[in-house]
């Protein structure tokens, strides 16, 4: 009887061990966050609460560092030991429970960040509006893996609108984790709240419990002390992370107010900034009459382009909306219209292969022109019209890809049929312009020419560039070097000589 009793309560101990073990699978599969040159975070969700753990490596058949254990929960998220982690490093990894695999966890790779400031070749997959669960989502997915050929990316962006209809936790699992496992396993995930993650929770909690993003500028960029909104450095690029919904978007809220500290604090050679709701659009949604769009253009869109932001990213609307290189428009659509010809930095395409890129006359500085795109049809679509600040609109599904390479940017959007349907590049001077590669530069650099208000100046000039009143009064003595206009707000509309050396001619400010 009582040999009966141990054997029972041995084979019930052993059995119980074996079920937990065997019964804990993935809800979401493990997915990258928070990385950086030598940080790395493992998320997921398991079916039953369990302390488990990440082996990880640069040997792919021996993965020699294991993490502390996480806490036992069915969400976790464990940080990967620093000193483990060099820059620009492949690393492969999986998940333990003890000594064991967990099911379901298979050998997966993350590439370290390069050290800020290098000017590594980086390239980002930006998703827009993409948790609707539906075929465009997945054929979305699947025209740009197949464009980009397994070539390796340096972090996957969203723009909000992640989870339909209402950002409930389920929602969050079927249409976003389950839609993408195997780039989230691969690649460090970024992204700003869109509307819908807002609406079974105001404040976002679904959101905010799914994902694991940098508050205390751990990867870069000041402390902002919210998931909602951060930023992060990779390589020589400063991302900022808007949210355009939950948190106050006035001058005097807490958003804009570490938006300015960490704007005034970066070195970056590039500012990419990413929020949801587009300042200009004509599609599903007009930023001439709704409010969240309305307040990001007045009221962070001057104080980007006052730091020198370059590309930006929205969604909301699902289509695709590409601007000129502009500046200045804070107006609606009939004010910056009426304006065109001083907030149309650019009125050309962009296009490196046909007009050609967008110049910018210097790597930092105010007010040098930036593009604004609305790419949120990574699943759902829209109708639209072109809105007076943009080259180009599509309603088509798609989704965009960025790459930065020292100093050019270069943004595609491909569609879901994986045909690259518009391009633009922007191209910085740094210094004086020595660029081997790119004698357009070089040339440029070299004589001082005038494009109707636009100057073009040596790299190292050091002569006085001079502008007049048509009296004859001297308004304003500068030192300009490469590309530069008059600021519209030094020149009120009207017309001015300019004396340059033994040059001297007119300007007219429209
Ligand atoms: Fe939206």
């Amino acid at each position: 009887m009582r040999r009966i009793h141990s054997w029972l309560l041995a084979a019930t101990f052993f059995a119980g061990m074996g079920l937990e073990a065997q019964s804990q699978t993935f809800v979401r599969m493990p997915f990258l966050q928070k990385g950086s040159y030598n940080k790395a975070t493992v998320c997921w969700r398991i079916s039953a609460a369990a302390a488990l753990t990440v082996k990880f490596g640069t040997d792919s058949t021996n993965l020699a560092n294991t993490s502390a254990a996480s806490a036992s929960n069915v969400d976790a998220c464990m940080t990967l030991d620093s000193t483990k982690l060099q820059p620009t490093t492949k690393y492969f990894y999986e998940v333990y429970n003890g000594a064991t695999k967990l099911t379901g966890s298979v050998r997966q790779t993350f590439v370290t960040a390069p050290l800020v400031g290098a000017k590594k070749k980086s390239t980002f997959w930006i998703l827009g509006d993409p948790g609707s669960s539906g075929t465009p989502q997945t054929n979305v997915k699947n025209a740009f893996l197949r464009i980009n050929q397994g070539a390796p990316l340096d972090g996957v962006i969203m723009n909000g609108d992640v989870a339909y209809e209402s950002g409930t936790d389920a929602e969050f699992t079927t249409n976003l984790f389950t839609k993408y496992p195997d780039v989230f396993a691969t690649n460090f995930i970024w992204s700003a709240i869109g509307n819908h993650e807002a609406v079974a929770s105001t404040t976002g909690a679904s959101y905010l419990a799914a994902f694991n993003f940098p508050t205390a500028g751990e990867i870069g960029g000041v402390a902002s002390g919210s998931e909602l909104y951060y930023s992060f450095n990779y390589g020589n690029i400063h991302f900022i992370m808007l949210d355009s919904q939950v948190s106050s978007r006035t001058k005097t809220g807490a958003q804009y107010l570490w938006l300015q500290q960490d704007l005034q604090a970066t070195q970056q050679d590039w500012i990419v900034a990413i929020w949801h709701h587009p300042p200009y659009s004509f599609s599903g949604h007009n930023s001439d009459t709704e409010g969240q769009m309305m307040d990001m253009r007045t009221n962070f869109v001057p104080l980007l382009e006052q730091y020198g932001v370059d590309i930006v990213y929205t969604g909301h609307s699902h289509d695709y909306e590409r601007s000129y290189l502009i500046d200045s428009a804070y107006g609606n659509s009939t004010d910056n219209n009426s304006k065109k010809a001083r907030v149309v930095l650019d009125n050309k395409s962009g296009n490196p292969t046909t007009t050609g890129p967008y110049r910018k006359a210097s790597m930092k500085g105010p007010h040098q022109g930036a593009v604004y795109l609305v790419s949120g049809s990574s699943a759902k679509l829209d109708a639209g019209t072109l809105h007076p600040m943009m080259y180009v609109q599509y309603s088509v599904y798609g989704s965009s890809v960025l790459t930065i390479e020292d100093t050019v940017a270069t943004s595609k959007f491909i569609d879901s049929s994986g045909t690259v349907r518009d391009q633009f590049q922007i191209v910085k001077t740094r210094g004086t312009v020595t660029s081997a590669g790119r004698p357009a530069l070089k040339q440029d650099a070299q004589k001082f020419s005038q494009m109707g208000r636009r100057f073009l100046f040596p790299a190292n000039n050091t002569a006085p560039f001079r502008i007049y009143s048509l009296s004859g009064d001297l308004i304003s003595q500068e030192t300009p070097k490469g590309m530069w206009e008059p600021s519209s707000k030094r020149l009120p509309t009207g017309a001015y000589y300019f004396r340059y050396g033994a040059k001297f001619g007119k300007i007219s400010i429209p």
